[in-house]
């Protein structure tokens, strides 16, 4: 019996690379390979890779660089290096690497099987990292093999962005914002929610630009995404709805109805802040401003009592004073976010603020961010407190990781809750639990 071919993946950076691995794998798997979880027994080794930061970047090498050595115990081996390291490199990364077989960019992932057969007949190094305005995303279905359906699922919407914020690799990695046709987006949600998944996230770089990256207006007959999302959350079956992640700038009042209006829209919003002073936030050509940021919080507050706003924040960003510091620790009081993911500021390639000369020395970008996470994760607490005695609604994960013997489940606003559940509950399943205690990263609750 001929031995199937074996391709391992490990995939690095967001949602959008997760969904990029998913759907090179099905393709492999369409094209006679079999996916393996060891990538010792892999004759295929795929590393899909983010560059947001230098510490993504070095991740990837780290481990494109101990492939080296297998490569010469086993020469037959195939090395591809996909994601947004690979767009950014290019050919030039088979000088620092040459045993790596193939260089994959975002665009040209559906190329995948077609490349990989021709690198068997012709061991050639090969680089597919075309970026065409006129690329279109595939109309794609995921195949979901019946025993093993999960309870929800990315969803892409759109790719790539138009935005240029001065720190980040994203528009160069990722090429210019398409968005995804909507009879397209809505055979997937369709097809999803058909099989039985119950949660459905919608993706994109900056999803409130969806439809409107012609002309920076929606054409004629056009959907906008406040639209789109109506259209997904009326799908039968579509029991919670989320998207992420979108540039303030961009947030519409049209959007924060839709979070009064549809009842499977989960009452969770990520809106990347970056910084709370509006130098900064002119120096990454942010294009909005703290003033109009605190506004629309207010009002998507109107709109959506008890909605968990979460962020994102780079701390140390070329020029950022101690005064700049001090506005963002003084938003993080304004608001009072239920969650944060904040950074050092990083130099990347191609980017403008690369080239800003004012930049941050190390440990005090490692001061601030210490105390910006201290002071945040009181916060947390204290929002997380908020529930306790509350009933809410939780959908079922699975096995708690943090307790034995205890399930877990996630709340619309994202908090994840764990409970002593019966052992017949599935993932999935949507159940009501009352808060009994608040931890630091999670909560805990009583199934009713
Ligand atoms: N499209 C999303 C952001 C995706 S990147 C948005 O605009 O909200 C995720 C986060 O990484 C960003 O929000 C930012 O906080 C952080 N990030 C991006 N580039 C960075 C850099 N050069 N250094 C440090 N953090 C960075
Ligand atoms: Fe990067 Fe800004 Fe685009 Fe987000 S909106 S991906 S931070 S350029
Ligand atoms: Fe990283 Fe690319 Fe996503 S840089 S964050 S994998 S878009």
């Amino acid at each position: 019996m001929i031995r199937q071919k074996q391709a391992y993946i490990e995939t690095f950076g967001c949602q959008m690379n997760d969904r990029d691995s998913e759907i090179m794998g099905q393709l492999l798997t369409e094209s006679s390979y079999l996916l393996t979880s060891k990538m010792s027994e892999a004759d295929v080794v795929i590393i899909n890779t983010c560059s947001i930061r230098g510490k993504a970047e070095e991740k990837a090498f780290s481990l494109l660089g101990r492939l080296k050595k297998k490569k010469q115990k086993k020469p037959s081996l195939i090395v591809a290096i996909a994601g947004c390291v690979a767009q950014q490199e290019g050919n030039k990364i088979f000088e620092r690497m040459p045993h790596i077989d193939l260089v994959l960019g975002p665009q040209s992932i559906y190329r995948l099987p077609e490349l990989l057969k021709d690198l068997e007949k012709n061991k050639h190094n090969k680089t597919a990292t075309e970026q065409s305005t006129s690329f279109s995303i595939p109309a794609f279905l995921p195949s979901l093999k019946d025993n093993l359906i999960p309870h929800k699922k990315f969803v892409t919407i759109m790719q790539g962005c138009n935005n240029f914020c001065t720190y980040c690799v994203v528009p160069y990695t990722r090429g210019r914002e398409v968005s995804r046709k909507l009879e397209d987006i809505l055979a997937e949600v369709s097809h999803l929610a058909a099989k039985g998944i119950k949660e459905i996230t919608l993706l994109g770089q900056n999803v409130n630009s969806y439809g409107l990256e012609k002309t920076g207006e929606l054409p004629p007959g056009g959907t906008s995404f406040p639209d789109l999302l109506r259209a997904v959350a009326g799908i039968e079956g579509v029991a919670r709805l989320r998207f992420t992640t979108s540039n303030p700038k961009d947030l519409s009042e049209d959007l924060m109805c839709c979070f009064t209006e549809l009842d499977n829209l989960c009452p969770h919003f990520h809106l990347p802040v970056q910084s709370g002073s509006n130098d900064v936030l002119k120096k990454m050509n942010r294009k909005y401003t703290i003033e109009s940021y605190l506004e629309k919080v207010a009002k998507l507050r109107g709109y959506s009592p008890g909605i968990a706003i979460t962020t994102d924040i780079i701390v140390g960003f070329p020029g950022e004073t101690e005064n700049d510091f001090e506005a963002t620790m003084d938003l993080l009081e304004k608001i009072r976010f239920h969650g944060l993911f904040s950074f050092k500021y990083s130099d990347r390639p191609h980017t403008r603020s690369n080239e800003f000369s004012d930049k941050v020395p190390e440990e005090i970008k490692s001061k601030r961010l210490a105390r910006l996470q201290s002071r945040q994760e009181e916060i947390n607490m204290e929002r997380n407190l908020e529930y306790v005695g509350q009933t809410l609604k939780i959908m079922v994960e699975g096995a708690s990781k943090s307790a034995e013997g205890q399930w877990s489940g996630r709340t619309g606003s994202n908090h994840i809750v764990n409970f002593n559940g019966h052992s017949n509950l599935r993932p999935g399943q949507i159940l009501e639990v009352t808060i009994d205690e608040a931890c630091l990263h999670s909560l805990r609750g009583t199934l009713i």
